[in-house]
């Protein structure tokens, strides 16, 4: 039966951004409708970071023990080969997923948020109709919230279906490929295809930059590359994925045709903002290049229309469209609100991790900063080579500007490192100099004392190396 509902804020969608920005309104005593045609928790819960974190954490598991087979070097052994039952991971990464699920509803049902489960169409800016199971719903609300999210981005010649899948089928297939082909050599591809290899799949990386990770400098991407190639994972750098046909992929490389059989094709290219649809084009909203423009309070140019998230422009990560749902609400509730972050950091789930915040010294040296860096190596720390993580070249690197020390970036790479980002973020965003991080007692045996040698051996006297 069709219904009307008024509301003081709608919100469209209930990913990251949007149930974050349901709460938040909820605990602001916004009177809030939230619009979402999937499950509760997007991309992000559903079929990315989370999931994707629960199959390496698996895949990780499995390797070593099947590395333990016949005896190692820490006195683990086993006498025979550790088994696989896809079917029973897939279940174990969705109970969690249904977790988080529910307490995501859980969380709005507590602020009095109204979900609202259909696809919405918006026929105007103020006003959206939704396909309900019961029927159709028409909200007309006073403010709006665009969280409407990406998708991942397909190659035109390539196009998704079949074998060819996306990094949503990758994490819920039945059985493991025995050869699988990634085209691309980004985030997600590496983080999926490091998993499958470890899985024990045959994979195949095919990326058209002559590197992989584009984002992050070769000294951080050196130990992930020396990684894959140790793994056995064979990487195609300067190729292009030019055709799939009966389940081989052709790559143009060096001016040659290469052709890599497989038995699934994972394409991880990119993702786009999810603009089309839902009646975007109904809202008298202005662009920026693929992205809806928003200034720093998330206003669009339409009154009264906010928009977050991957709507709205890169980085594409959840925890700036969660940072961007609170300056959304707290500035329609009336609060002197921005996002203006001084860095957002980013983690790469590799073999092993990268995690980067602020400037690394190519971006300072190019945004025209005298900046000062050094390193100190996981093989001098004593937390990392009682972790088996000393190995491999992982390592903490500051950036600092020459002329007050003050830290511009942090990065590291090395297993475990991305518990190292709370500490990265937080020293940025207070300002600190290099004098801070060395004179902070930073606790004995852990990863973090990298950060305390690394500002120490900016300023000229590091101690373990
Ligand atoms: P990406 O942008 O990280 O990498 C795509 C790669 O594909 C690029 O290196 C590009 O050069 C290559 N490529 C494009 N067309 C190609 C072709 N025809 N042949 C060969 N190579 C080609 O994209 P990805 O991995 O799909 O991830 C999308 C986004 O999702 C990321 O940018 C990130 O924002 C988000 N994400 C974040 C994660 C995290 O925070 N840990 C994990 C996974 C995704």
């Amino acid at each position: 039966m069709a219904q009307t509902l008024n509301t003081k804020l709608l919100i469209l969608g209930g990913g990251p951004g949007g149930y974050v920005a349901g709460i938040r309104a909820g605990q602001l005593g916004i009177d809030t409708v939230l619009v979402e045609g999937d499950r509760l928790g997007g991309t992000c819960l559903i079929r990315g970071c989370i999931p994707s974190k629960a199959m390496i954490h698996v895949a990780s598991k499995f390797d070593a023990m099947a590395h333990a087979v016949g005896g190692s070097k820490d006195g683990i052994g086993l006498s025979v080969a550790p088994t696989l039952d896809m079917g029973q991971t897939v279940a174990w990464k969705e109970a969690i997923v249904d977790k988080l699920n529910g307490g995501v509803a859980a969380l709005l049902k507590r602020g009095k948020v109204k979900v609202v489960h259909g696809w919405g169409r918006f026929t105007d800016a103020k006003t959206c109709v939704v396909d309900t199971a019961e029927g159709e719903v028409t909200i007309k609300a006073e403010t709006v919230i665009l969280a409407a999210g990406s998708v991942a981005a397909a190659l035109p010649h390539i196009p998704f279906g079949g074998d060819v899948i996306s990094s949503t089928e990758a994490l819920s297939l039945p059985e493991l490929p025995k050869r699988l082909a990634v085209i691309g050599a980004g985030y997600i591809g590496l983080e999926l295809g490091s998993a499958f290899r470890k899985f024990g799949c045959e994979v195949t990386v095919v990326e058209a930059l002559d590197r992989i990770l584009p984002l992050y400098d070769d000294a951080l991407t050196r130990p992930v590359k020396t990684w894959l190639e140790k793994a056995g994972v064979t990487l195609h750098l300067g190729a292009k994925a030019t055709e799939w046909e009966n389940n081989e992929l052709l790559v143009e490389k060096g001016g040659e045709t290469l052709r890599i059989p497989a038995d699934k094709l994972l394409v991880t290219v990119g993702r786009k903002p999810r603009t089309q649809g839902w009646g975007l084009d109904q809202m008298g909203v202005d662009m920026a290049g693929a992205f809806v423009k928003v200034n720093d309070r998330m206003q669009t140019s339409m009154a009264g229309v906010y928009a977050i998230g991957d709507l709205v422009g890169e980085p594409m990560l959840e925890h700036k469209a969660a940072a961007q749902a609170h300056v959304a609400v707290e500035t329609i509730a009336g609060q002197n609100r921005a996002f203006a972050p001084n860095a957002i950091a980013a983690v790469c789930f590799t073999e092993p991790e990268i995690v980067s915040c602020g400037l690394s010294p190519d971006e300072a040296k190019a945004a025209g900063i005298e900046a000062i860096s050094a390193v100190f190596p996981f093989s001098a720390n004593g937390r990392a080579l009682s972790m088996e993580a000393g190995h491999g070249g992982g390592f903490t690197r500051v950036v600092a500007r020459k002329s007050d020390h003050r830290v511009i970036g942090l990065q590291a790479v090395g297993q475990h490192v991305s518990e190292l980002a709370g500490e990265f973020c937080m020293s940025i965003e207070m300002g600190a100099v290099l004098e801070d991080l060395a004179g902070t007692i930073h606790v004995h045996p852990t990863l973090s004392e990298t950060v305390h040698e690394a500002a120490l051996r900016a300023l000229g006297h590091a101690i373990h190396i």
